[in-house]
């Protein structure tokens, strides 16, 4: 007699076409979102889901999670768990595990592209070419140099140690904030981040997002960077005040913005579309096969970890 499996609720699909495979082999998964009554779906079974399935994207709150009794572990697809009421889980019992280190490069990466995007205008002259305006009596204005430029990182975690190493590629100095002065590395340390502002030419965001940075990046730090500074934010919309920013991009006080993350995602401020100083993107840091395949099996190790050992493997540290 074949045992039966314990219940998975997995809430969205992923694009790889091992993934229900993998889920299915140690649980009963139920695909929430081929659900045509989802709440219903999640009803019937609620005294069975021992695992949940989610992604830094996907809302997972509390009311959630005590509506399944047997929960024991949440594995989510992403570096950021500010989506997902990790307090509460832990404090219940229930072990959280995020996906670390993985897209570290990817995120990295882009947050260069961006910074390039944004301070050589590639976007705006991009669709100046497209606009067939090339040869017409309208010149291309002239951009700001990166290479050599001052490059102030807010949150020197593992993506932004990433970002560093790729901008020494450029001669670019380096200067951080963190709440506290970092002792396994050399670069520059401002305990205020209003100094780092003032300092920078680039400031890229890539602090956590959740309430401990809730709008971190405000007015006045925005006034620091300044008419010729940039503001890379790769992390999440809300580590920075929105309308603030959005205020200054159009008035010339911040002189412009690359970003991958937004307050209220998808909803991007529309103001923010009419902007040639600013790059805008659909929060694709991680957003490539090689990445988002390596986030996915880091996810699926963590289920079958739980499945065999109970443990999970990148566990979200106690909050
Ligand atoms: C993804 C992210 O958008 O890792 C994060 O915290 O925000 C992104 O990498 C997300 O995990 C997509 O599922």
């Amino acid at each position: 007699m074949t045992q039966q499996k314990p219940a998975l609720l997995q809430l969205l699909p992923f694009p790889f076409p091992h993934t229900q495979e993998r889920l299915a082999k140690h649980f009963d998964v139920i695909e929430l979102w081929n659900a045509p009554d989802r709440q219903a779906a999640i009803e019937a079974r609620k005294d069975e889901i021992v695992v949940l399935v989610t992604s830094a994207m996907t809302p997972t709150g509390a009311d959630l999670i005590d509506k399944l009794p047997k929960l024991r572990a949440i594995c989510s697809q992403g570096v950021g768990y500010d989506a997902i009421d990790v307090k509460h889980a832990q404090k219940k019992g229930i072990q959280v595990s995020n996906t670390p280190d993985v897209l570290n490069e990817c995120v990295a990466d882009l947050a260069l592209g961006l910074l390039l995007a944004t301070a050589r205008k590639l976007g705006h002259a991009e669709r100046y070419v497209r606009a067939s305006k090339w040869g017409s009596d309208i010149a291309f204005p002239l951009a700001t140099k990166v290479s050599h430029k001052k490059l102030g990182i807010v949150g020197l975690g593992r993506i932004g140690m990433a970002i560093a190493k790729r901008a020494a590629g450029f001669d670019m100095e380096v200067r951080y904030h963190n709440r506290r002065q970092r002792d396994d590395v050399e670069l520059g340390y401002e305990a205020s981040l209003k100094d780092l502002a003032s300092w920078s030419d680039f400031l890229v965001v890539a602090t956590v997002g959740g309430a401990s940075t809730l709008k971190l990046i405000n007015k006045e730090i925005l006034q620091a960077l300044g008419p010729a500074g940039i503001l890379i934010n790769i992390s999440r919309g809300s580590v920075i005040d929105e309308q603030a920013m959005v205020d200054m991009l159009a008035s010339g006080e911040l002189g412009g913005a690359g970003l991958d993350v937004y307050e209220a995602e998808p909803t991007v401020p529309d103001a923010l579309k009419t902007l040639d100083n600013v790059v805008i993107l659909p929060h694709i840091a991680s957003a490539t096969n090689e990445t988002r395949l390596d986030m996915l099996n880091l996810v699926l190790d963590n289920v079958d970890a739980y499945a065999t050992t109970g443990k999970l493997i990148t566990p979200v540290p106690p909050l």
